[in-house]
């Protein structure tokens, strides 16, 4: 069979220069401060539409544990022993946390609007949606009122989430919080 180089051409490209991630056509990624990033709607969203759709490389704590902070920082939990890191990072990997979002998780890697969204305010979703472990912990600079100041990763304990984000909060947290809840309940 001949080789056909331009299909291995055009895979090299897509391996070497497409982003892990998605991000919709009505939101786009830009610098919020000197150094960070952040992604904001540049076309109204309406709610329950897709945001973005979170990629990566799939590796264990053991692996994720030697990657540098960079990469980790840019990661995401998606089940009790797994992380997807974005080898290629892309504009979805930017967005923020706040503890007052206007978008929530559809599963392990989906992200949708929880409301309607309008042109400039800045995509965020709380990191309880997501993250069960210390990885990614920071003083929390969302100005909302009800801001927790700290974010870590047991605020997917906190009892006024689980009703706050119900279905929005990553798979293997709701199995998570399932099960607290019977333990509390017994
Ligand atoms: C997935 S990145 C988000 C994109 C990041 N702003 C950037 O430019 O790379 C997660 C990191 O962004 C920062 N971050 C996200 N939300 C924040 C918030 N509400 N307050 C302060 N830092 C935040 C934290 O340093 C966190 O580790
Ligand atoms: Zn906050």
């Amino acid at each position: 069979m001949p080789i056909d180089t331009r299909a291995i051409a055009r895979i090299l490209h897509l391996m070497l220069n497409q982003p892990t991630c998605y991000l919709a056509p009505n939101a786009a990624a830009r610098l919020k401060s000197h150094r960070e990033y952040g992604v904001y709607a540049i076309a109204p969203i309406v709610r329950d539409e897709l945001i973005a759709m979170f990629g990566g490389e799939v590796v264990t704590q053991e692996t994720f544990e030697t990657l540098n902070e960079r990469l980790r920082r840019l990661s995401l939990q998606i089940q009790e022993n797994l992380f997807l890191v974005a080898l290629n990072e892309g504009p979805a990997d930017y967005v923020n946390h706040s503890c007052e979002p206007n978008s929530g998780l559809l599963g392990q890697i989906e992200l949708v609007a929880l409301r309607d969204i309008s042109v400039g305010e800045e995509i965020t979703f709380d990191y309880a949606m997501s993250d069960g472990s210390d990885y990614d912990e920071f003083e929390c600079e969302c100005g909302a009122p009800n801001c927790r100041k700290r974010v870590t990763g047991r605020d997917w304990r906190i009892p006024e989430l689980w009703k706050k984000y119900a279905g929005h909060f990553s798979p293997y947290l709701e199995r998570r919080i399932e099960k607290l809840k019977r333990e509390q309940a017994s």
